[in-house]
């Protein structure tokens, strides 16, 4: 296994709810290191490029509504198998899937409102993690 870096977001919906130091206690216990981390408020571009590989999706404009409506926080996480390990702690995208013990079943709303995002694949933690970090800010 390698030492792996994934790109996290709390949503809206945990900000809100001043959920940022109990969800990162989820992902520390977990084992992630919190690299990097920027509570900043997304504009509609940067959402919109940001979740544009689902632009055809009938949720698109609610996702990129829901997005920039409050702050969010950005974040990389460092770990063993970050990229996979992360998903497993975020649970089911659909918070009523999500297994017991994870964020979205401890935390999230609804599909939309799922509390957390989590990069899919190494590939694409590297492009996100750019979208949002410069490397001087990840401090590993
Ligand atoms: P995320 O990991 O941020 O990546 C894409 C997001 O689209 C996903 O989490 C969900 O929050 C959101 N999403 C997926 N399906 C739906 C849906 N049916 N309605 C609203 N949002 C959705």
């Amino acid at each position: 296994m390698a030492t792996e870096r994934t790109f996290s977001i709390l949503k809206p919906d945990a900000t809100a709810r001043n959920l940022t130091g109990a969800v990162n206690a989820v992902i520390e216990e977990a084992g992630l290191r919190i690299v990097a981390q920027r509570r900043i408020r997304m504009s509609d571009a940067q959402a919109k490029k940001f979740y544009e590989v689902h632009a055809e999706r009938p949720f698109y404009g609610e996702l990129v509504e829901f997005m920039t409506s409050g702050p969010v926080v950005v974040q990389v996480l460092e770990g063993e198998n970050a990229v996979a390990k992360y998903r497993e702690v975020m649970g089911a995208t659909n918070p009523a899937q999500a297994a017991e013990g994870t964020i979205r079943q401890k935390f999230a709303k609804s599909v939309g409102e799922n509390t957390v995002h989590g990069s899919d694949s190494l590939e694409n933690a590297g492009i996100e993690i750019k979208q949002f970090f410069d490397d001087k800010d990840i401090v590993g």
